[in-house]
């Protein structure tokens, strides 16, 4: 299998594109260390992983916390003795408190970047060090098409994401010579429980599947996406910023998004 005696960790891996990408990585022979901040959720995707014939064990962490991205890592050496992926998926989204900047509480900002920004940098600062260890790997970062395009109306959200995929860029630089490579991917809409709430209407969510070339994406595809950058297959890419969104960012949006 791809990747046969690897270890990963998912973050905000009990739901979306997390669960899925957990799934992904434990179909192709990785011991994944699911976390969420939502013991239910994650252990859901453990059950799930472990009905599929893999491995995986859960660790409950607030990823916008730097003491539990430690815990969290050291929780993964202790069960597994050593690691080589690490997928930073959890996010959020908060449509209905972050907004234009002049609306937006500062407390709301504070949440959305260290949930979404700080926390890939809290868990790739312990990660890193354990990686190298192991010989190297893969981490792998979630952007997202609005670090590329935003919508407008969600500027903490975007910030978050455009910082995403600019730490990207500088940590692959730092880590080549670990043999760690650094990627980035920006999917478009995918339908996940996080759009469900900013949808909230059929209508809407066919004017999203409307702006990708081919429609809403899946959990499912995400997830191939990653277990790609995870892979050695992926070999030529570090500092990337994939933008696997079936073509959100290509081209012209229909009316209502401009
Ligand atoms: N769904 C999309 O269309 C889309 C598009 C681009 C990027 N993304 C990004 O993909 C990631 C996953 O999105 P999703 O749609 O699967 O969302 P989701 O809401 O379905 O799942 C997110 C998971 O993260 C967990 N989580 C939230 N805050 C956390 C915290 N502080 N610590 C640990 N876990 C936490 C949640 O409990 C949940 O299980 C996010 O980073 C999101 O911004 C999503």
């Amino acid at each position: 299998m791809r990747l046969s005696h690897k270890v990963a960790i998912v973050t905000g891996g009990g739901s979306g594109l997390g669960r899925a990408g957990a799934l992904g990585l434990a179909q192709a022979g990785a011991k994944v260390v699911v976390s969420d901040i939502k013991p239910e959720a994650g252990e859901s995707t453990v059950a799930a992983i472990s009905a599929a014939g893999g491995d995986g064990c859960f660790v409950a962490a607030d990823v916008s916390r730097a003491s539990d991205c430690e815990r969290l890592v050291n929780a993964a050496i202790g069960r597994y003795g050593e690691l080589h992926i690490l997928y930073n998926n959890a996010g959020i989204a908060l449509p209905f408190d972050d907004g234009f900047a002049p609306r937006v509480d500062p407390a709301v900002w504070d949440r959305v970047i260290a949930t979404n920004l700080s926390s890939v940098f809290y868990c790739s600062h312990f990660a890193i060090p354990e990686i190298a260890k192991a010989g190297g790997g893969s981490i792998i970062n979630t952007a997202s098409s609005m670090a590329h395009l935003p919508l407008g109306g969600l500027d903490g959200y975007a910030a978050s994401k455009g910082g995403v995929a600019l730490l990207t860029k500088s940590m692959a630089s730092g880590c080549g010579l670990m043999n760690i490579r650094v990627n980035a991917i920006s999917p478009g809409y995918v339908d996940t429980p996080m759009n469900a709430m900013i949808w909230q209407s059929e209508e809407m969510k066919a004017a999203f599947a409307k702006g990708h070339a081919t429609g809403l994406q899946t959990p499912e595809e995400i997830a191939e996406v990653v277990v790609f950058l995870a892979s050695d297959e992926s070999r030529s890419l570090t500092g990337a910023v994939l933008n696997c969104d079936r073509g959100w960012t290509a081209f012209k949006q229909p009316d209502m998004f401009r």
